[in-house]
């Protein structure tokens, strides 16, 4: 099958891009409501952009009504946001975090996500997680419907559980750190390790 884009919905066009650009990481972000609560929201349309600055991207798109997501709001008008690498044990909170509250409703006090505060910033990171990359606004791109969301990484938090650093190499245990992935509507875990 070909699928000519100016020939193809919408619809049809995600369907197939998240079905076949698979696995993709989740980025669990947590930003700022303005009023002392946080949302947590995951988007899996997200990667790394660059090390030097570190920069990452998740990209969100609209609510039904066409307001943008609550994320993107946040992040738009605060400029610090988390975004964390959610394991396979967080499935269901994931999942769950992912339901469209009303805004300034705070996914956290909902569905009894436990945070942490975190030094020298100033919003949490959700407790137990393994790794966390505090940012701030880099940019933000709209691109049709969506916004591409650049964050600068200001610091990066990995488990002592699952990282050793030993002159000057990091070695971070991807079985500890089980990340969970996206496949079109459903998820993965790591598979088979295969050597570089
Ligand atoms: C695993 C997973 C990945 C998701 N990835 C995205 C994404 O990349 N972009 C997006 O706009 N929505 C994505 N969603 C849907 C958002 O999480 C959902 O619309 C959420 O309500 C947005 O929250 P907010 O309005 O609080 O920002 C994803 C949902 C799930 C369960």
């Amino acid at each position: 099958m070909l699928f000519q884009t100016s020939e193809t919905s919408d619809k049809l066009l995600y369907a197939l891009m998240s079905q076949t650009i698979i696995p993709r990481p989740i980025a669990w972000v947590l930003s700022d409501n303005g009023d002392a609560s946080y949302n947590i929201a995951p988007f899996s349309y997200f990667n790394a952009v660059s090390t030097s600055p570190p920069v990452l991207y998740i990209s969100a798109g609209k609510k039904p009504g066409g307001f943008k997501k609550d994320t993107w709001k946040n992040i738009e008008e605060r400029s610090h946001f988390v975004v964390h690498i959610p394991s396979v044990s967080d499935v269901t909170a994931v999942t769950e975090t992912s339901a469209s509250l009303p805004f300034g409703e705070s996914e956290a006090a909902q569905f009894g996500i436990a945070l942490n505060a975190e030094s020298d910033w100033p919003l949490p990171r959700i407790a137990n997680v393994p790794a966390a990359f505090l940012c701030k606004r880099f940019d933000i791109i709209e691109i049709g419907n969506q916004a591409m969301i650049l964050g600068k990484v200001v610091s990066t938090y990995v488990s002592d559980t699952i990282a050793t650093l030993s002159e000057g190499r990091l070695l971070v245990d991807p079985i500890g750190l089980d990340p969970l992935a996206r496949l079109g509507n459903s998820y993965a875990s790591l598979g088979e390790l295969l050597n570089g």
